[in-house]
């Protein structure tokens, strides 16, 4: 099966109460932790790339490297463009074979980011490729930009209706009260997702797909395994699984997550390097690295996502 879009996928997982996962990939163990996760569990599931992992690994290495996983598993696979900000990123990576682009145009005012939006909508669907919007603005870091948390906003559901008519958009993610990296909430205050603007924006756009982005929960084990193997990492804590299982039961049908699996690669190849300090194999600890991103993909899979068996 060649790469595939999103909208049959969305389609099924809006109808099935599920979401599908949307990992960020940035080498092959990456890729490959993923992907072995997702065939033993029969997941569909959504590769993206952002701008910084482009610049990083290169366009071909990465599209090379997820053809291998679709030619390998067999799977429903897209290919997307994480966080675009321009029209040129996006058809560069249109005309690269990306089946989805995002262009998040977030931080522009309401008729700038439709303007930018219709444009990649345009262009993107004259070629068979779908495209995530973003209305709102999520705290955190991405790609060397950080958004203070005072500077964050929730989507207001009043605009969502107009913005998706007007841009012709496949999807749309929204700011509930995620936000984007490791260190999201305070230790000791309880994180709530804003479900009533989930609702409203759900009853204004019926059947359409929304998108989580910054949906890592932030394991306490991994934050503990680094800063007991050599790391300083200060306390956070992310985004309680159980309040994203219940928006992927909800109109959520695309989470992202990419601090988690930094987390487990990191806390596994700093414990590796305690226990072994003598090793200098890059496989022997990449192995363990990569084992570790399967777990966690497979228990994002069936705890949060719900995606198991609806390859
Ligand atoms: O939302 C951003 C993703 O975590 C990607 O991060 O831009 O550092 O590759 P990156
Ligand atoms: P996290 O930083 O919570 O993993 O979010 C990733 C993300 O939203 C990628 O677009
Ligand atoms: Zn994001």
């Amino acid at each position: 099966m060649p790469l595939v879009t999103t909208t049959e996928m969305f389609e099924k997982a809006y109808k099935g109460g599920y979401a599908i996962g949307a990992f960020n990939v940035n080498n092959m163990e990456i890729v490959q932790g993923i992907t072995e996760a997702a065939a033993d569990l029969n997941a569909p599931l959504i590769l993206q790339v952002s701008k910084g992992a482009r610049a990083y690994a290169n366009h071909t290495y990465l599209i090379k490297l997820v053809e291998a996983a679709v030619e390998e598993t067999g799977l429903p696979i897209v290919l997307h463009l994480d966080h675009g900000d321009s029209f040129e990123l996006c058809k560069s990576c249109i005309d690269g074979g990306f089946t989805s682009v995002m262009i998040d145009a977030s931080s522009k005012s309401f008729e700038d980011n439709i303007a930018l939006t219709r444009q990649v909508v345009e262009y993107a669907h004259d070629h068979g490729v779908v495209v995530e919007a973003e209305l709102g603005t999520l705290a955190g870091i991405e790609d060397d930009v950080k958004v203070k948390a005072e500077d964050s906003s929730y989507t207001r559901p009043e605009d969502v209706q107009e913005f998706v008519e007007r841009t012709g958009c496949d999807s749309l993610a929204i700011a509930i009260g995620t936000s984007h990296g490791a260190y999201k909430f305070k230790p000791g205050t309880k994180p709530q997702l804003r479900f009533d603007i989930l609702e409203d924006v759900e009853r204004r756009l019926p059947g359409f797909p929304i998108v989580l982005h910054g949906s890592s929960s932030v394991p306490q084990e991994f934050v503990r395994m680094i800063n007991e193997n050599g790391g300083n990492m200060p306390g956070a804590i992310g985004v309680p699984e159980d309040q994203l299982r219940k928006a992927a039961s909800m109109a959520v049908c695309k989470i992202n997550i990419d601090s988690d699996l930094r987390l487990a690669m990191t806390a596994t190849i700093r414990k590796y390097f305690n226990d072994h300090p003598d090793h200098f194999d890059p496989r022997q600890y990449l192995k363990p690295a990569r084992a570790a991103i399967k777990d966690m993909v497979a228990h994002k899979i069936v705890d949060v996502l719900g995606c198991n068996g609806k390859a």
